[in-house]
């Protein structure tokens, strides 16, 4: 059995702890006990996942006297919405939940980035733990406090940022996770290592097999290594004022892919991936980074299983997309782009026509 891996997100009086460790699900209710005096615990899953693992959650609870709520949404990002924040918030008012009620998201990053949209807003604001099972939960959206719902119009434009009180990552539960969903949260392991840290990236080129295999030492090490970066960055800049920018590299051309192909071809990290790859390869055509780094990067994502060229849909609509972005000035754009493994830098005022020629180019 592996020790757990402390993290600690340092945020002045919101600091929380990322705990990472194998079958650590029952022990959660006796770790919330120490940071809460509330006693009402609403607990928000799907179904899948709370067949998986629902029942050992709520049952640490109950052993700790808190009185727990399950409610269960459907299964699929659709329903990360408006109107799903809205019943939760009702169940919550007639259930007379108080301030000091506690959400807890067990899922993936749909549940985690609803439920903390609710927590965000019920009451001002209630504490809310994250327990991701997902890798891509694990290494990213449940840590930093970005909560949202979709609209319509544009993906997580309604949200807000509430940190939780503890994030609870069990390794074990990622031994049920889908193939594609392992992998896909892979691609996030692999930003970290180009933004942040070549020595990481070297670790990761260095372990393809058991990667892939999802040894479980390899696993813990690189989600507490991912956390540990994640946490660094978001302690010096929450609220996304300047460095924080840099952990949307590959997320720019990423989420135009996902919105063109209208979220339902590509899980989020298979974009990441072709979005990083179509960054560096922009960076080489400004001069900002060598042809060695993007072989290293494309490399290691194909080994991984993950794509690294766009797919076939119309570079007019991929570029019609980016334009729409909201940081977009005089169709002028602001790119991460990589300097070397290890480093980025945020590059402003990059026009359609650079950006057009380097996805041609691919
Ligand atoms: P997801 O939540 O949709 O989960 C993927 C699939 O895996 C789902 O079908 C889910 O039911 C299933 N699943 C979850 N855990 C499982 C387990 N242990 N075993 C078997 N199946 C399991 O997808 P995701 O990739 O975790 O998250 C994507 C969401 O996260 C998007 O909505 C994205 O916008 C958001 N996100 C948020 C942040 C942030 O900072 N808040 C960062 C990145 C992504
Ligand atoms: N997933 C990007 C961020 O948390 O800022």
């Amino acid at each position: 059995m592996l020790d757990v891996t402390k993290v600690k997100v340092d945020l002045s009086d919101r600091t929380y702890d990322i705990n990472i460790g194998q079958d650590i699900l029952n022990n959660f209710g006796a770790q919330l006990i120490n940071l809460t005096s509330g006693r009402q615990v609403i607990l928000i899953s799907n179904d899948l996942v709370y067949n998986y693992y629902g029942q050992q959650v709520k049952r640490s609870l109950e052993r700790e006297n808190f009185e727990v709520l399950v409610h269960i949404i459907p299964e699929g990002e659709e329903f990360k919405n408006w109107q799903m924040a809205g019943e939760i918030l009702s169940i919550l008012l007639e259930a007379r939940f108080n301030r000091d009620a506690v959400m807890v998201a067990l899922g993936g990053g749909v549940i985690g980035d609803l439920a903390g949209f609710v927590a965000a807003v019920y009451q001002r604001g209630i504490d809310f733990v994250q327990i991701p099972t997902t890798l891509l939960a694990q290494v990213d959206s449940s840590v930093g406090g970005k909560v949202a719902v979709n609209h319509p119009l544009g993906k997580n434009m309604i949200g807000a940022f509430h940190q939780p009180l503890l994030v609870w990552a069990d390794l074990d539960t990622l031994v049920t996770l889908p193939e594609r969903e392992w992998l896909a949260g892979l691609a996030e392991v692999v930003k970290y290592g180009v933004i942040w840290d070549e020595k990481f990236f070297y670790f990761l080129e260095n372990n393809i097999q058991k990667l892939i295999k999802r040894d479980l030492n390899v696993a813990q090490k690189i989600i507490s290594h991912s956390c540990a970066i994640k946490a660094r960055i978001v302690s010096e800049d929450e609220k996304e004022q300047g460095l924080r920018a840099i952990l949307n590299f590959g997320h720019t051309i990423g989420h135009a892919i996902e919105k063109v192909t209208e979220y339902k071809v590509y899980r989020h990290g298979e974009t990441v991936a072709m979005g990083m790859v179509a960054a560096t390869q922009l960076a080489i055509n400004l001069n900002l980074c060598s042809d060695l780094t993007l072989n290293r990067l494309k490399n290691l994502l194909e080994k991984l299983g993950l794509p690294v060229s766009l797919p076939p849909v119309s570079i007019d609509n991929i570029l019609d997309t980016l334009l729409l972005d909201k940081k977009v000035r005089n169709k002028k754009l602001v790119f991460v782009l990589p300097r070397k493994l290890g480093q980025v830098e945020i590059v402003k005022g990059i026009n359609g026509e650079i950006i057009k020629k380097c996805l041609v180019s691919k």
